[in-house]
């Protein structure tokens, strides 16, 4: 216990530092210290029966306090050290931060090796699951509740960049890490990956994680860290909640593979509504839609300044702020990034460890939105380029 405890301060002293100052001590704040024996009374044991999900970072359990609350119980699996960095993170990050559209932290337990946090429980999981899983979920998701989904992850994200200070790069953005509350109300979660962006900073260089297909080409590429590189990863989810489909996915013919790269396909053709979900029927508003897919081409824009913020992307997607009058390129595409990559590795002689082919296929295989290991794996694949 006092070695783990030690351990903990250690890292936490260490983040603080890199974060300067950010949210200070927890002993600030309404995070409550939980026993383990409380969190394993109220999951049954960690009971497999109770596992709502697994990640990365380790197991979710669904648990009921004496108090009757419903909790999601993460737990750090035991033998990863890359997870107690991201134990950290996710603590630090999110323990003072609340927001209607950001899933609200209950406490965490550090006893003996064991870390684990708590947060409440979120019913229809994630849009992972329920929007872009393969049918296992009787949700609806028509055009009104995908509106609302759509503003509120640019909300949350738009109180992390602006308003958080310092602000807060979530370097995660995507399907499986957006949940769901009864009311459909969408909450992200998982700030295991979260960066602070101190005053001042343009951006930070960093170890590259995150998921490919969501990842912006010049955090893939260079490890640079800005808020619009969450911007980016905000423009793919955009284009996949509005069209049903993940960003990649192998079982369709290869050209129609990359959801981004057909998105733009259509727009130049001028039949952008070819891309909106077939399954809302009718029953949409087909000049919103096309707004929305407009923005998310302009979140995925390869020079980073014609980005817009994220302030600005819930202005647009308001109505507020006019979209049509923005010019839009070629977004930066998977394609893209994996021949940069390896222009890259080449100039850097570095070794070249995959043919541009099996490297895409490891994108792909890598980014369907089923694969829970997909944030680790992401990284590990891009290690050993970026890891300066
Ligand atoms: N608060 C919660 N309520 C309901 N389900 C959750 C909650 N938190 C996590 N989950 C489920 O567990 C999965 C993994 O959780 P996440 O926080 O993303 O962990 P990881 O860092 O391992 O990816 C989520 O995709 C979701 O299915
Ligand atoms: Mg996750």
């Amino acid at each position: 216990m006092g070695c783990c405890c030690s351990i903990f301060c250690h890292k936490r002293r260490a983040f603080r530092q890199e974060s300067l100052k950010h949210n200070e001590d927890l002993g600030n704040t309404d995070t409550t210290r939980y026993t383990y024996k409380e969190l394993a009374k109220a999951t049954e044991n960690f009971n497999p029966s109770n596992k709502i999900g697994e990640g990365g970072f380790g197991s979710v359990y669904k648990g009921r306090l004496r108090n009757g609350k419903l909790i999601a119980v993460k737990v750090l699996s035991v033998e990863s050290r890359q997870g107690l960095k991201e134990f950290m993170n996710e603590l630090m990050a999110i323990s003072n931060i609340s927001h209607g559209n950001l899933v609200s932290l209950y406490g965490y337990c550090v006893e003996g090796n064991q870390r684990i946090l708590v947060y409440n429980y979120l019913e229809n999981n994630s849009l992972a699951q329920t929007l872009l899983g393969s049918g296992r979920s009787n949700i609806q998701f028509d055009w009104r509740t995908r509106v609302n989904i759509c503003l509120g992850i640019a909300r949350g994200l738009a109180y992390l960049h602006d308003v958080v200070n310092p602000h807060i790069v979530h370097r995660d953005i995507k399907a499986s890490n957006i949940l769901l509350d009864k009311d459909l109300t969408p909450k992200i979660s998982d700030f295991g990956l979260a960066k602070l962006l101190p005053p001042n900073a343009s951006h930070i260089s960093t170890r590259v994680a995150g998921t490919l297909g969501y990842l912006a080409p010049e955090y893939a590429i260079r490890g640079q860290v800005t808020r619009k590189s969450d911007v980016y990863s905000f423009g793919v989810l955009l284009l996949e909640i509005v069209s049903g489909r993940s960003n990649t996915s192998t079982r369709l013919s290869y050209q129609d593979q990359i959801l981004l790269e057909k998105t733009w396909m259509y727009y130049e053709q001028g039949d952008l509504q070819k891309i909106i979900d077939s399954s809302l029927g009718n029953d949409f508003d087909v000049a919103q839609a096309c707004r929305f897919l407009k923005v998310g081409l302009l979140c995925t824009q390869d020079v980073t300044k014609h980005r817009p913020t994220m302030s600005t992307v819930v202005g647009m997607l308001t109505g507020i702020k006019d979209v049509d009058s923005e010019k839009i390129s070629k977004p930066a595409t998977i394609s893209d990034f994996m021949d940069l990559k390896i222009r890259s590795m080449r100039k850097e002689n570095e070794i070249a460890f995959a043919s541009s082919s099996t490297l895409l296929s490891s994108i792909m295989a890598h980014s369907s939105p089923s694969s829970s290991q997909e944030t680790t794996q992401a990284s590990i694949t891009f290690t050993t380029i970026s890891d300066r």
